[in-house]
């Protein structure tokens, strides 16, 4: 991944740019990369922060011969990529809550977005929109950030070299990739599994309609996250995460 790679200083959001350059015929592995995004998109419509040159805003474009309902096994897939990069290069202790943020001390340090177009039976494209807080500081972000998120700088104590975390990270990426295309998902569920924080706790998933409380058990084989409850076993295919 990254041989066919765009580099921009400042753009509205690397997704936008992937989007475009995936309608154009942008090959599988091909990467955006910014400096700084002015309108950094977050999951469910939110805006992710996105300051010059402190952390890696990047979106990579893949190509899965795979169907629909199949995708968020890539979610799943990206946040093991980046999770085992993360570590390589920091050593630091770094957990996944589900689906894809990357946590340490219970902090956000890395959000993962993934944008697909396609139909039902065939994916035309997926975009896998990662941004990680590298060599940020608390200045850089507003109040109310300042609680929840953290960068690998604040947690290590010292800048990071971006280009060997980025390299590292698209590594990783592409290792499991071949590996998921060549054997499926059940390595994958299981690498999950071992770096999530979450299993075996009592959370409550907020989904657009309703507020499931219960056990998180494992992942399914589609990458729902499954939730034992007082009425039984319920998936969770979209929500947010607290954790009691
Ligand atoms: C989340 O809400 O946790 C997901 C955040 C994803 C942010 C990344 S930064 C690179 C790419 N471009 C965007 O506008 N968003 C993603």
């Amino acid at each position: 991944f990254g041989r066919h790679l765009r580099y921009e200083y400042s753009t509205p959001s690397t997704q936008i740019l992937a989007h475009q350059w995936a309608r154009e015929g942008a090959p599988e592995g091909a990467v955006v990369i910014a400096e700084e995004q002015v309108e950094g998109r977050g999951r469910m419509g939110r805006l992710w922060h996105s300051p010059p040159q402190t952390g890696i805003w990047m979106s990579l474009i893949l190509r899965p011969p795979i169907s629909l309902p199949e995708a968020s096994q890539l979610t799943l897939l990206a946040s093991v990529g980046v999770h085992r990069g993360i570590e390589r290069v920091t050593g630091l202790p770094v957990q996944i809550k589900w689906p894809n943020d990357l946590m340490i001390q219970g902090k956000k340090v890395c959000g993962i977005l993934t944008e697909l177009r396609g139909e039902q039976d065939r994916i035309h494209y997926i975009i896998v929109g990662i941004g990680i807080n590298v060599n940020t500081t608390g200045d850089h972000w507003p109040t109310e950030l300042r609680s929840i998120a953290t960068s690998l700088a604040i947690e290590l104590g010292g800048t990071i070299h971006r280009a060997t975390l980025i390299a590292a990270i698209l590594e990783e990426l592409e290792d499991f990739y071949q590996n998921y295309l060549q054997y499926g998902f059940p390595a994958i569920q299981k690498k999950w599994e071992q770096a999530a924080g979450m299993l075996g706790k009592t959370i409550t998933a907020h989904t657009h309609q309703v507020a499931i409380t219960g056990v998180a058990e494992c992942l399914n084989e589609h990458g729902a996250l499954l939730i034992r409850t007082e009425r039984g076993m319920v998936p969770v295919y979209s929500a947010d995460i607290d954790w009691h």
